[in-house]
């Protein structure tokens, strides 16, 4: 046989299984309304059945004291007689009208027999209903129901409020019968009750529960098949019970997931279009670069002094577009660190910036001719390109509306044990609320027209690589200021050595 159809029908079949598990219940008892119907007819079954062991026992007790009393009526009459004894034939008919074998009336410390027919040899069972506990009757109840029917059974109580006892032998097949017809009486009952509370009960929660249920699951079903569609987001209604506010949050989680669905998109369209252009960017000053290489050979002082910088601009930016092209598939490269002058860089940084002193902004830079940064040069200059740049646009528009304010980036750094920390900072109108909110955050934070707001999120992204910190600074004067930490990487003791080995 082979193997691939094999595989396909099994995948085949667990797809089918997962998809029928995420279909509508089928069948009366698959949904939540048969299972809710089968349960409350068992519910309501059980609490009829904790409701009929009393009624039975009482019943029965009911029963036992007729046929006392009757006899007990019958017995007064006949003692009243007394001493005649009665007729053997009336004595019968007593005994038939009162349902007994034996009647015996106790009166005056003294029991007297007074009518009585086949009087059985032994009694099986024998009742005192002068003191009755629900328990034992209950028992006794259940006893006559399962076992008796052929039992002798002598029973007796009290007549009424007087001092004498009556006394009664009888065969309690008549008893059981009535036990009987009752027990099926209140059995039928207890049907229609237990239907009749279920169906009230089921129409009640179908309402109540699984018709909103339904709504929130057929909601979630048609939205899945096609979560970009508006019209498929779920509309809550105004209820207060759970039900509604899941319906709620449900809509709003939907309508979320939309938006960030059209995000992507939008973003997914933005890599393309960006990688697009940055593909032909890339070749454009490939070609740059190969006319600017020529410029080293230009023997005027002025070209002389400026080929390099221009080189190096050039190559750090045939470098940004060959890496942006890569980001499409990865993240930013794993930094190449190494010991570097910090100063050199922010001179760089300056020098790009190209600040033009007709403005009237400050670039101010107190850094140690020494202080070392152990970093990749590349990285870390975007790092500071980034932030002295938003700084730099924060204040050329700060001086288009105040004039006479005083303008000033100011770059500095210290080294602290291990860490080196930079701080950038401004004298510009301070970080606007939107940027605040989403600092940090691609394409979120920009409060600035014309801008893409990846600066600060790329320059994260760069010192997190790093091992560091990047964080904006409260500060009590007007401005922003952002503080970098850079801690040296780690030396292991066995490269300390190879080091040294190296160095001897
Ligand atoms: N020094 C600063 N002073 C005032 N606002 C600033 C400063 N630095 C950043 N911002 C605000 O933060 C926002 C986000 O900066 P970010 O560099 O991430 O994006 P951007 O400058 O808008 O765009 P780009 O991607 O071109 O850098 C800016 O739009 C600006 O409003
Ligand atoms: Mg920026």
């Amino acid at each position: 046989m082979d193997m691939r159809q094999d595989t396909s029908a099994a995948s085949g079949g667990a797809s089918a299984k997962g998809s029928s598990l995420l279909s509508r219940p089928t069948g009366i008892f698959g949904g939540l309304s048969g299972k809710l119907l089968l349960l409350t007819v068992v519910f309501v079954m059980l609490a009829e059945v904790l409701i009929f062991l009393p009624s039975i026992a009482n019943m029965r007790i009911r029963w036992l004291e007729d046929r006392l009393n009757t006899a007990a009526a019958a017995a007064i009459v006949i003692d009243g007689l007394q001493p005649v004894e009665l007729p053997r034939e009336l004595q019968r008919e007593t005994l038939m009208a009162t349902g007994t074998r034996a009647i015996v009336l106790r009166k005056d410390g003294t029991s007297r027999l007074l009518a009585t027919a086949q009087m059985p040899s032994s009694v099986d069972d024998q009742y005192d209903l002068t003191n009755v506990s629900l328990p034992s009757t209950i028992c006794d109840a259940l006893d006559t129901l399962l076992f008796g029917g052929d039992r002798i059974i002598r029973v007796f109580g009290p007549v009424g409020s007087s001092n004498m006892g009556v006394e009664v032998v009888l065969r309690d097949t008549l008893l059981r019968k009535a036990m009987i017809s009752y027990s099926i009486n209140v059995f039928l009952v207890s049907i229609l009750i237990s239907l009749f509370t279920a169906t009230l009960i089921f129409f009640a929660i179908n309402r109540i529960m699984i018709r909103p249920i339904r709504r929130l699951t057929d909601s979630m079903q048609t939205y899945a098949e096609d979560p970009e569609d508006e019209r498929r987001v779920l509309v809550p209604d105004n209820g207060r019970d759970e039900l509604s506010v899941a319906g709620r949050h449900l809509a709003n989680m939907q309508s979320q997931l939309q938006k960030t669905l059209k995000q992507q998109k939008n973003l997914a369209a933005l890599g393309l279009a960006v990688s697009k252009i940055n593909h032909d960017m890339r070749n454009i000053l490939s070609s740059a670069q190969l006319m600017s290489d020529r410029l080293v050979d230009v023997d005027d002082p002025m070209v002389k002094r400026f080929a390099p910088k221009l080189l190096r601009t050039i190559d750090r930016a045939v470098g940004y577009t060959t890496e942006v092209l890569s980001y499409g598939q990865t993240s930013e490269s794993a930094p190449k660190r190494r010991r570097l002058r910090l100063q050199d860089l922010i001179e760089e940084v300056r020098d790009i910036l190209a600040i033009d002193p007709e403005s009237g902004i400050e670039f101010s830079e107190q850094i140690g001719r020494d202080l070392e940064v152990d970093a990749d040069s590349e990285q870390l200059f975007r790092v500071i390109h980034n932030l002295c740049r938003n700084a730099h646009q924060a204040l050329v528009a700060y001086g288009e509306t105040e004039p006479d304010s005083i303008r000033r980036i100011t770059v500095s750094a210290h080294r602290l044990g291990s860490v080196v920390g930079i701080t950038v900072d401004d004298t510009g109108p301070g970080m606007p609320l939107k940027a605040r909110e989403n600092l940090f955050t691609a394409f979120r934070g920009s409060a600035r027209s014309g801008g893409t707001g990846l600066g600060l999120a790329i320059a994260r992204e760069l010192v997190l690589a790093h091992g560091g910190t990047i964080a904006l600074v409260e500060k009590p004067a007007a401005g922003t200021q952002f503080r970098i930490e850079i801690p040296d990487r780690p030396v292991s003791l066995d490269d300390y050595r190879n080091r040294n080995v190296h160095e001897n």
